[in-house]
């Protein structure tokens, strides 16, 4: 296959909407509506090239029932080997959670919508369908009682301890970036395997049906109290860019990505992408390698995509060549 333009930059309108080129196996579609036949299956679950020492790491923490944290820079897979696991360990869906300085505990146990109620009640009190006119029957009827699980979220925390015969993996994303007094809060929560809803632990129900971060899928909860049978399986990442306190770090199995040589990359763009005929990927390899030692911080999935693009006789004009290299392969910095 040949790079070919589909933006010109011209403005010229086409007779006929192009049709772009199957994307790259890793940013093809997972759901059913955007699927496209020609795209080989890609998960990070069957490419993941793991290191032996994040394998020990792994089983480590599964024996000891700790979260692993796992350290790095940006692109390092950090984020992706919890796919794997959770493959491995046929234990479903990954529960992801993913940091930013907004990010509470409280939000990832659960959210409590009392506006949402309140309104919910105030519309069934004047009569008129809270949904859709096919739902108004059911909703009269069931006006009578109080719903208050419609208006719980467990968040993915929260899911995660739901009880349940096989442990779920959390995967919880860029820790680094949460308020200072996050880490310790977690601890709290991890230790003890279990949390308590209020909210449903004053209700006059014992039991209350709520909302999971499973699509579709509810919990009864009773007493208000969440606890789980198994302790997630969980998986803490970091970029560095803070340090964490002790009585955190003594709870986790840690382990830092070790840096990446010509082998592990070679085997990781050959575990994501069929070989062509004319390969340059030893040679985008090899210069990515350069550039990590000269202590430059890339990523794998920029590496990926270069290789995805340039690799072949696909860009035969040898400056466009460099030029887009330069493009895909720009520095990020501090990440
Ligand atoms: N060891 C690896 N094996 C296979 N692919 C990898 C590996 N490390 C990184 N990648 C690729 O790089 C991309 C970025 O990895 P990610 O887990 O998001 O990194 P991080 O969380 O450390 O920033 C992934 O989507 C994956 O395609
Ligand atoms: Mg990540």
């Amino acid at each position: 296959m040949n790079w070919t333009p589909y933006y010109t930059g011209t403005g010229s309108v086409p007779e006929q909407p192009q049709q772009l080129p199957p994307p790259p196996p890793w940013r093809a579609p997972t759901g059913k509506t955007g699927a496209t036949d020609a795209v080989p299956s890609s998960s990070p679950a069957s490419t993941y090239q793991a290191d032996p020492g994040l394998v020990d790491a792994v089983n480590a923490a599964l024996h000891l029932r700790r979260p692993l944290l796992l350290t790095g820079p940006a692109g390092s897979g950090k984020s992706s080997v919890i796919e794997q696991i959770a493959t491995e360990l046929g234990l479903g869906s990954v529960l992801r959670w993913h940091i930013t300085s907004r990010s509470t505990l409280a939000d990832a146990l659960y959210r409590y919508d009392a506006l949402g109620r309140i309104h919910a009640y105030n519309l069934r009190a004047i009569g008129r369908p809270v949904a859709s006119r096919g739902r108004v029957a059911r909703r009269s009827t069931r006006s009578a009682r109080d719903d208050i699980g419609d208006f719980v979220q467990l968040g993915p925390l929260g899911t995660a301890l739901v009880p349940g015969r096989l442990p779920r993996a959390l995967l919880i994303d860029e820790i680094d970036k949460s308020d200072l007094d996050l880490p310790s809060d977690l601890l709290d929560v991890l230790e003890r395997g279990r949390f308590e809803i209020p909210e449903l632990a004053r209700h006059s129900k014992r039991h209350v049906t709520v909302r999971t971060a499973d699509p579709g899928v509810r919990h009864e909860v009773e007493d208000g109290l969440v606890e789980c049978e198994q302790f997630p399986v969980i998986v803490l990442t970091s970029n560095g860019e803070r340090d964490f306190p002790a009585p955190f770090l003594r709870r986790c199995v840690r382990f830092d990505m070790p840096a990446l040589t010509v082998s592990t990359l070679t085997s990781i763009v050959e575990a994501h992408l069929e070989k062509v005929e004319e390969d340059t990927t030893d040679a985008l390899v090899n210069a990515f390698v350069d550039r990590l030692n000269r202590g430059e911080n890339l990523a794998v999935d920029q590496l990926l995509s270069a290789v995805h693009l340039l690799r072949g006789s696909r860009v035969q004009d040898e400056e466009q060549r460099t030029r887009l290299q330069e493009l895909l392969l720009q520095g990020l910095g501090r990440g």
